[in-house]
């Protein structure tokens, strides 16, 4: 039943073998002391060399006693030390059973902490540890849901239409078709920004760094953005100083990241609505913000815009031309970290939506 390594068996060992060496070398040592002073009180008072039987007799038993009272005090020790060994190796014994259950998959595990010292705190380490497991699993539990939900919708709709052509019960006109290819269009862009999304989360992704000027990026988004801009009449106005300080980034990655803060504020804001942009240069950094009037984000969604497939209510009900897949924010986020800047939003209904985004000069 006792594992031979065990450290109850050690702890216990140790303290049992260190408590008989006390013992018998007390018992040995009052031993020759009794029996010296016992020869000299002899030979002072009464005169005598050699102990009598009685003496001999006193003496025996005296050394009799002494041991069976040592006998008593190893065996009190030995009941004493297994309970202490067992008391201190409990919490180990625990954190074992549950370590084993995570091993086999079972993440929900928490194991009470009843001391602050060493075992205590790593008690709270494999807590902390099993807790974020199970966080993880569950986010990978959903964020499998949720691609699932995002190809399984356009591929059956794909292939619906196209069943439904070939069976010559719809006419493949060119309106069908362009639908058709924007849909596989967008599949493509988001597995697309899947893999770039799970390469920036494993800093693998490739970066090509240059001394870019963030006023001229902007401005170059701004083009591209315009054919929208003129669809929903919306009006764009730039603040872009000339000649800022030269920021080392990748200019491809940073486009997509004001690329998706534009398309953003023009397809959450409406028709007709007012988007500023501007790019300002602070002391430590260089400051990029996108501002639209509109419907704002509701306070108890902001915290999450910038998590994978979160779309807010009024954007999953979009039409299918205007709807996103919910990861643009996510890869502007992943984008602005490994540049180590931050990206924040904020949404009131007096001011309207902002993103800004913060680059460190150096
Ligand atoms: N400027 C904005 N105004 C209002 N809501 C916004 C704005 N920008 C983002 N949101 C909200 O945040 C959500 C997440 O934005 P995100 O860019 O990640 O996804 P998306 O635009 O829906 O899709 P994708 O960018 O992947 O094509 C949006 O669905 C929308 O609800
Ligand atoms: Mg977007």
């Amino acid at each position: 039943m006792f594992d031979r390594h065990s450290i109850q068996l050690k702890l216990a060992g140790i303290t049992f073998l260190l408590l008989v060496f006390t013992v018998c070398s007390l018992i040995a040592l009052t031993n020759a002391q009794m029996e010296t002073a016992f020869g000299d009180y002899i030979s002072l008072h009464l005169s005598v060399m050699e102990h009598g039987p009685a003496e001999t007799m006193f003496i025996h038993s005296v050394h009799q006693s002494l041991w069976w009272v040592g006998l008593f005090f190893i065996l009190l020790g030995l009941i004493v030390t297994s309970i202490i060994a067992a008391n201190i190796t409990r919490p180990l014994r625990r954190l074992t059973r549950a370590a084993a259950a995570v091993e086999h998959g079972d993440f929900n595990q928490c194991v009470p902490v009843d001391s602050s010292d060493e075992v205590g705190r790593l008690t709270k380490v494999f807590n902390g540890m099993t807790a974020r497991l199970a966080q993880n699993e569950r986010a990978q539990r959903d964020f499998f849901a949720s691609i699932t939900h995002e190809l399984r919708t356009p591929l059956a709709l794909l292939q619906g239409t196209l069943e439904n052509m070939t069976a010559g019960v719809t006419e493949p006109t060119p309106e069908r078709l362009f639908a058709m290819q924007e849909e596989i269009m967008r599949l493509n862009r988001l597995v697309t920004d899947l893999r770039d999304l799970s390469l920036a989360q494993a800093h693998e992704l490739r970066l090509h760094l240059r001394p870019t000027d963030l006023g001229q990026l902007a401005q170059q988004c701004t083009m591209l953005i315009q054919p929208l801009l003129d669809e929903k009449e919306q009006m764009l106005q730039c603040q872009i100083p000339e000649h800022l300080p030269r920021l080392m980034l990748d200019a491809d990655r940073m486009r997509q990241v004001i690329g998706n803060l534009l398309v953003n504020a023009s397809r959450h804001s409406g028709d007709g609505s007012h988007i500023c942009l501007t790019v300002n240069e602070q002391p430590d950094c260089i400051e990029l913000c996108v501002a639209n009037d509109g419907p704002c984000i509701p306070a108890e969604e902001l915290p999450h815009i910038f998590e994978k497939f979160y779309q807010s209510r009024s954007a999953q009900g979009a039409a299918d031309s205007q709807r996103g897949s919910g990861l643009g924010l996510a890869l502007a986020q992943q984008y602005v970290a490994i540049h180590h800047g931050t990206i924040s939003a904020t949404s009131t209904p007096e001011d309207g939506t902002a993103f800004t985004v913060r680059l460190p000069k150096s």
